[in-house]
């Protein structure tokens, strides 16, 4: 019964991945209409196994394709058949990453990934974790930014003291996690970027300073590589060197732009992030694997165990501590993410997969010369990543973005920066190609003459 149910579940997939060509978008629905159509609430009965089958299947088949060439809305998309074999792979076998008693092999395949990402960012003896997704890599990488540079909170509780935050276009995580570590949201200090979307880093020190003549504790400052709606990379040499100059951590998100160290054409962009003291790197965005896959590095050994750790003997009771990845994770359980991306990464070799990065980051410039080459749309900023912002002139962002979701032609989402709105399509599918693009920008003048 189990691998018949293993069997109908791949045609269903089979059928879901054929429907990314006859159907590229699941139109927007509310919810009351979903809940109309589909049988959702649990019952005391339960179901035979025929009718439950056919319900998975129309499940499926009402699910968003973010795998589709429409698909534009968010920094991942796309679909890779290796690695998602990886993660039928990772779910069948259930190991729990945490300790190599349990993990055995996979602790391995684990570690050489981490040990390869390490290598690109250019932390010559640090240390690493997976974790699922950019918010929490960023968390983790504040929680132990915060006891490093406090050396009591970890212990005895907050010390009363003012911490203080500072990122430009960073991520809304960064807020959200200054309010769960007790720093607060109020706490984090906007520095204004500059034309390019970068932090100023005369601005950064100017506002340490007036900090510091207030008394209170400046202790993080977050780039960005790869900010989440205009691509842009901080410059962070400078912003490390303000840093060191104030005793501040230097967390580098590259949840995003990480992805760019795997092309020498791109990974200037990502220059100085090894002098930083910690940088996450989002694998399920930009190398194009199943969520999630998300990787927080450190750039001194031992920060984790130092900051996270905690006794459990029923669980952490033989091997060497650096095959127990538990020791310095925040979970206990832990779902194998990296073999995806070993697999990925062992199938395509670092040269296969520089092509990939190259070809969207390609892609993405094509776009931009296509809009600035129409007079009917406005390119908002050069793209420094994978997004593309821009307007078509006199009409609504909003209202064009709206309308493409609502007559199921494409998936895109509008930004705002300095007070204005655009469109910001992302481009993360590897298998894009330039006539997709430009069937998208001629959906999205069409929209413009609808609405
Ligand atoms: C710069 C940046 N950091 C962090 C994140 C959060 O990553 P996740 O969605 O994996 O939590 C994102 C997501 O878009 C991002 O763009």
């Amino acid at each position: 019964m189990d691998l018949s149910i293993l069997q109908q579940t791949l045609q269903i997939a089979e059928k879901y991945i054929a429907a990314d060509q006859t159907d590229p978008v699941v139109p927007h629905r509310q919810p009351a209409e979903w809940l109309a159509d589909f049988d959702l609430p649990i019952s005391q009965e339960g179901m035979p196994e025929e009718a439950f089958m056919q319900l998975l299947e129309n499940v499926t088949m009402a699910t968003n394709k973010t795998a589709s060439t429409a698909f534009f809305n968010q920094l991942y998309g796309g679909r890779n058949m290796v690695a998602v074999a990886a993660e039928i792979i990772s779910v069948i076998t259930n190991v729990s990453l945490y300790t190599y008693k349990v993990g055995g092999l996979q602790i391995l395949i684990e570690k050489e990934v981490i040990a390869q990402m390490l290598k690109k960012v250019g932390f010559e003896n640090g240390e690493g974790a997976f974790a699922p997704g950019g918010s929490l890599t960023n968390l983790v990488a504040m929680a132990v930014a915060r006891n490093e540079k406090s050396q009591t909170i970890k212990n005895m509780g907050h010390d009363g003291r003012k911490y203080i935050v500072y990122s430009a276009e960073g991520h809304y995580s960064i807020t959200k996690n200054a309010g769960l570590l007790g720093i607060g949201r109020s706490n984090v200090k906007k520095i204004n970027s500059d034309s390019m979307g970068r932090m100023d880093p005369e601005k950064l020190r100017k506002q340490i300073q007036t900090d510091l003549q207030q008394g209170l504790r400046p202790l993080i400052v977050v780039s960005t590589a790869g900010t989440t709606v205009m691509g842009a990379f901080d410059q962070f040499e400078e912003v490390d060197k303000i840093a060191k100059e104030f005793d501040l951590w230097h967390h580098v998100d590259g949840a995003l732009g990480g992805s760019a160290l795997l092309s020498e054409r791109y990974k200037a962009l990502m220059k100085g992030c090894h002098l930083a003291d910690s940088v996450s790197w989002n694998a399920h965005k930009l190398m194009g694997v199943p969520l999630t896959a998300s990787v927080v590095m450190f750039k001194e050994k031992g920060m984790m165990k130092k900051h996270i750790s905690e006794r459990a003997e029923y669980l952490f009771q033989s091997d060497d501590e650096d095959l127990n990845p538990g020791i310095g994770s925040i979970q206990c359980g832990r779902h194998n993410d990296a073999l995806k991306v070993w697999a990925m990464w062992k199938w395509l070799g670092h040269e296969g997969y520089e092509k990939r990065i190259n070809h969207i980051f390609d892609l993405t410039k094509y776009a931009a010369e296509k809009v600035k080459s129409d007079p009917s749309m406005r390119l908002i900023l050069e793209p420094q990543c994978v997004t593309l912002c821009f307007q078509v002139l006199e009409k609504s962002s909003i209202e064009i973005c709206n309308y493409l979701n609502q007559h199921g032609m494409a998936k895109v989402g509008y930004g705002e920066s300095k007070g204005e709105t655009f469109i910001r399509a992302a481009f993360p599918n590897h298998n894009l190609t330039e006539q997709d693009i430009d069937r998208f920008l001629e959906m999205v003048k069409l929209a413009g003459e609808k609405i």
